[in-house]
């Protein structure tokens, strides 16, 4: 079996705007990949044709050998794909924990029956559940606000709990859509770390983010796209350094 997600030559296109043309990409388990690129260049696009919200208008998907395109995106988080929202769609009264906790429920495996009757297996997954969660709240650095409503958050953290919820899943492949916006340095580096743990763990992580900070600090190789079309591409101190990158991005958006 053909191991990642392979995109193939992926064109999108809204109407008359073609949001993205002829892009291949790969992620493998354990790799971290990046896509930066100024704002309208796509990124958002790519996230919502892998994880089935948009369809291509023509080029291949393919998740650990299967095809994706056209596959419900609920089918898709439920076979290992998670993601995360740009600007992440969160009900304001939920506090941090619940909210992590719904992550959780896409790979619950108990029945509603089993729920009902407080059967010992239930009590079993639910207390690992809870210690799961607060493990990945104390690795974001979520602990101290656990009980805080989102609706009260700065978007920085809200930013955070919609991974930690992604996380909560176990996915196999964790899409992240900037998600060091607005986060402080330090909220930045426990982001990074925990990045950087998932990846050990065996998971694929697609990051994408405006400009090279975090991309530059975790990925090895790093896809810069510019107005739907891959600019370049390689591995992260050569993108860098190439005088195309520094006159077309770095000229206009300083990173
Ligand atoms: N649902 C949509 N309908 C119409 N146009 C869209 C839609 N989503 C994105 N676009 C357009 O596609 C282009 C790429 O947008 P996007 O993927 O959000 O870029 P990025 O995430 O890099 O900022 C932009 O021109 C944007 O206006
Ligand atoms: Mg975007």
């Amino acid at each position: 079996m053909n191991r990642g997600i392979v995109v193939s030559s992926v064109t999108v296109r809204f109407g008359g705007v073609t949001a993205l043309s002829d892009v291949s990409l790969n992620v493998q388990p354990r790799d971290i990949v990046g896509v930066i690129g100024p704002n309208g260049s796509g990124k958002s696009t790519l996230f919502n044709a892998v994880s089935g919200l948009v369809r291509p208008a023509s080029g291949e998907i393919r998740i650990d050998g299967q095809d994706a395109v056209g596959v419900p995106p609920e089918t898709l988080v439920r076979q290992g794909l998670a993601r995360t929202f740009q600007t992440p769609r969160v009900d304001p009264v939920l506090p941090v924990e619940a909210a992590i906790l719904c992550g959780f429920q896409t790979k619950a495996r108990q029945s509603l029956l089993g729920a009902m009757l407080h059967l010992p297996g239930q009590r079993r997954e639910e207390a690992q559940m809870r210690a799961s969660c607060r493990a990945i709240m104390e690795r974001l650095g979520l602990i101290e606000v656990a009980d805080v409503p989102l609706g009260e958050l700065p978007m920085g953290q809200v930013r955070l709990v919609d991974v930690a919820r992604a996380m909560a899943s176990e996915p196999r492949y964790l899409l992240l859509d900037e998600p060091a916006a607005g986060l402080s340095l330090l909220e930045q580096r426990r982001l990074a770390a925990a990045i950087r743990l998932l990846a050990a763990d065996g998971v694929g992580v697609l990051l994408v983010e405006h400009n090279f900070g975090l991309v530059g600090e975790l990925c090895r190789h790093v896809t810069v796209l510019d107005r739907g079309k891959v600019l370049l591409e390689g591995d992260v101190a050569t993108v860098r350094s190439n005088p195309v990158f520094l006159q077309t991005y770095l000229g206009s958006h300083a990173a």
